[in-house]
């Protein structure tokens, strides 16, 4: 969250950074991805990315302004990256992790992220963001606790629960990410399990082992659930307890009650629990949006809270939630989540006090989600583009070339489709330190969901038909929420507002896989003149090196193998891309 230059804030400002630096801590982190075939979590052979053994993988538990160390060791056979989900590293998109910022981490390799938690509260996920291997596992909770000397608008809940959950395909991923050539699987054929931590449903006859969660009759628990999946929007409910929304995506919003609650790919919500019922165990539900789907199907996600005394196993059938096809319901539930301006986020000056009530728009994007097959390939658009990952990370290209050679600035049209669907490396350029509004509509027929890297945006407004800019008058501009992933409905709109002042090479992208993976996404270069580093930070030590900027291969060693020489990059011909990247001291 930026922060504008009133005076009597920056006072309360320096003080909640003194008080943050005098207590951040660098966590150190290390990660074995491997593939392991003997998890089976929905009954059938298939690889399964686990982390130090674990699927989903191990909780990031940190707290505002924390230095996070990841040393991830790549034992899989497949490039691989992780991105912070939600995580804005603040002048730093060298951490993002996604291809435009990263050079892979090759099998056999390992490779440590370093990105501070900077003026960021909240519940996050990371996961895999390369090779569709989010649809295989490899994701995990991030939950960025506030620092001690901040109140949070609740009282400290009994224990806190991490949920996530997400579709899960019946085949491998490798599978299906070679089946997306195909029509039939790029545009239909959505997964057909849900899991909850990893789980199938209670109800499914096979189930060896449900998830569960044991509360305390009387106490009050804090569920941080994620949406993980891949394509699916969920209702998420819990039989006979009613819920209360505190927070999303690093914001505390106005408490409201709840009876289930829409989360779509990618969000994430805190909701705070309070077992008042008799002691008995009870259905937790996910049932997915758009779908007839009915409690026995694979696709709707049941576990149990289990009150510690209950000797009986829930009653009954699981809940309903709201109607899975009243999408006017899922709207009005979304607008009713509102930011709390009142309460302290990570600093202790009130979260409402940087606002959008009178902002002034720099730019504005329209950008439409559609799909358009190219050369007879099944693939997603923004704006007719379908985005073309090139071999050299965008980020590296700047650093080294100006990004000549690798991709053309504002070549496309950000806020008009274009004539023809193309397939091009698709950059805007983002005003630093301007307001942008990014209006993102949704041709296709299923639930799409939003992300921005870098920045949480200000969700001003849902509707459905098409976008005109009158319709900017029924806009909240008073207390919309801040978060960094947005539902977009079928033949529906969203707006959002952002305030660009995080320089870098930015991801804007639909969560859903497939769409991801087939070119619905677009590069924001938000860039800074200002050569001073305190701006944006220069690249990190062991920044790797990888298409145009690849080290020219170490002569042949017959004896032991030795460790790369250490060299300034050289540019290449940017046709003989390779896959292979390396280390090399900066
Ligand atoms: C997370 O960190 C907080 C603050 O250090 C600590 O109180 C809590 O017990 C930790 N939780 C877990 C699950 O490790
Ligand atoms: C790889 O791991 C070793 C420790 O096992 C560490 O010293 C080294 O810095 C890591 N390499 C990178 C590029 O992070
Ligand atoms: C349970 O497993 C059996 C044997 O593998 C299978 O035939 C059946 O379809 C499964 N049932 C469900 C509901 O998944
Ligand atoms: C907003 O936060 C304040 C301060 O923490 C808290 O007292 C108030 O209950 C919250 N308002 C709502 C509607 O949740
Ligand atoms: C689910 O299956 C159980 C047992 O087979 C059955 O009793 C129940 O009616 C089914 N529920 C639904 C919603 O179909
Ligand atoms: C639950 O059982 C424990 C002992 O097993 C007992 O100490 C506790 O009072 C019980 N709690 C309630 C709410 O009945
Ligand atoms: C929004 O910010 C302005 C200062 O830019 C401040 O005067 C106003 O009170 C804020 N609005 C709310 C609702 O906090
Ligand atoms: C809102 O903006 C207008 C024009 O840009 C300005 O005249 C007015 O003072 C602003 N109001 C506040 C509360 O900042
Ligand atoms: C770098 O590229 C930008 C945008 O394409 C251009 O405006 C700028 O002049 C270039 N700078 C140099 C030093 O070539
Ligand atoms: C798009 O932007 C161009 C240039 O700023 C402007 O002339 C045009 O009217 C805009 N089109 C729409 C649909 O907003
Ligand atoms: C996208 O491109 C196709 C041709 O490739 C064209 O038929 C279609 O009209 C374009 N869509 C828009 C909205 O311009």
């Amino acid at each position: 969250m930026a922060f504008s230059g009133v005076s009597v804030i920056k006072f309360a400002y320096i003080l909640g950074m003194l008080m943050a630096i005098a207590n951040a801590e660098d966590i150190f982190l290390e990660w074995h991805v491997a593939i392991d075939t003997s998890i089976r979590p929905v009954f059938a052979d298939q690889p399964v990315i686990t982390i130090n053994g674990m699927f989903p993988g191990p909780l990031i538990n940190c707290s505002t302004d924390d230095m996070i160390h990841v040393n991830v060791f790549n034992k899989m056979d497949e490039p691989l990256l992780f991105t912070w989900n939600g995580i804005q590293q603040r002048l730093n998109s060298w951490q993002d992790g996604v291809s435009g910022t990263n050079c892979p981490i090759q099998p056999g390799t390992n490779w440590t992220y370093v990105f501070q938690t900077k003026d960021q509260i909240g519940s996050f996920f990371y996961f895999p963001s390369i090779n569709f291997q989010k649809a295989g596992g490899g994701f995990g909770p991030i939950r960025i606790n506030n620092r001690i000397a901040i109140n949070v608008p609740f009282p400290k809940p009994e224990a806190e629960f991490d949920l996530l959950i997400g579709d899960w395909y019946q085949e491998s991923y490798k599978e299906i990410r070679s089946k997306m050539k195909k029509m039939q699987w790029a545009y239909f054929s959505p997964p057909d399990w849900m899991l909850m931590n990893g789980k199938v449903s209670l109800m499914n006859p096979n189930t060896t082992e449900h998830e569960s969660f044991t509360v305390t009759k009387g106490k009050t628990y804090r569920f941080r659930i994620s949406n993980v999946g891949t394509a699916w929007s969920f209702n998420f409910r819990i039989q006979n307890h009613r819920m209360v929304l505190v927070e999303t995506e690093g914001s505390y919003t106005n408490k409201i009650k709840l009876d289930s609650l829409d989360v779509h790919v990618g969000q994430s919500y805190s909701v705070l629990v309070t077992a008042d019922k008799n002691p008995a165990d009870y259905y937790i539900v996910a049932s997915p949006k758009l779908s007839h789907a009915d409690a026995n199907s694979s696709i709707y996600g049941v576990a149990v809270l289990h009150y510690d005394n209950s000797t009986t196993p829930p009653i009954g059938i699981p809940p309903k939630g709201l109607d899975p096809f009243n999408l006017q319901l899922s709207i009005d539930q979304a607008k009713d989540i509102r930011w709390n301006l009142t309460t302290g986020a990570a600093r202790p000056n009130p979260q409402g006090t940087f606002n959008v009530t009178n902002v002034t728009l720099s730019q504005t994007f329209i950008l439409q989600g559609s799909s358009a097959r190219i050369d007879r390939a099944p693939l997603y658009t923004v704006n007719n583009v379908s985005y073309l990952t090139p071999e050299t990370p965008l980020k590296l290209a700047d650093q080294f070339a100006n990004g000549s050679g690798v991709y053309e600035l504002d070549k496309f049209p950000v806020n008009a489709s274009n004539i023809d669907a193309i397939r091009g490396v698709f950059v805007a350029t983002g005003i630093h330190r301007g307001w942008i509004e990014i209006v993102l509509k949704n041709e296709l027929e299923v639930i799409d969901s939003w992300h921005l890297d870098g920045f949480g945006f200000y969700t001003v407004g849902y509707g459905i038909g098409d976008w005109n800019p009158q319709l900017s008058s029924r806009y909240n501009l008073y207390d919309p929420v801040v978060r960094s992933t947005v539902q977009v409905y079928p033949r529906a709109w969203t707006s959002v507002y952002a305030y660009l002042d995080n320089p870098g090479m930015w991801n804007l992208r639909s969560q859903l896989l497939k769409n991801w993976h087939l070119g619905q996404e677009l590069y924001v270069r938000v860039y800074d003149a200002d050569p001073n580093p305190n701006k944006e930070r220069p690249p990190p030590e062991n920044l790797l090196l990888c298409g145009n900027f690849e080290p020219p291969p170490a002569p042949p060693t017959p004896s032991a193998p030795s460790p790369p020489t250490p060299s300034a990059p050289s540019p290449k011909d940017p046709s003989k891309g390779s896959a292979t990247s390396q280390q090399v001291a900066w």
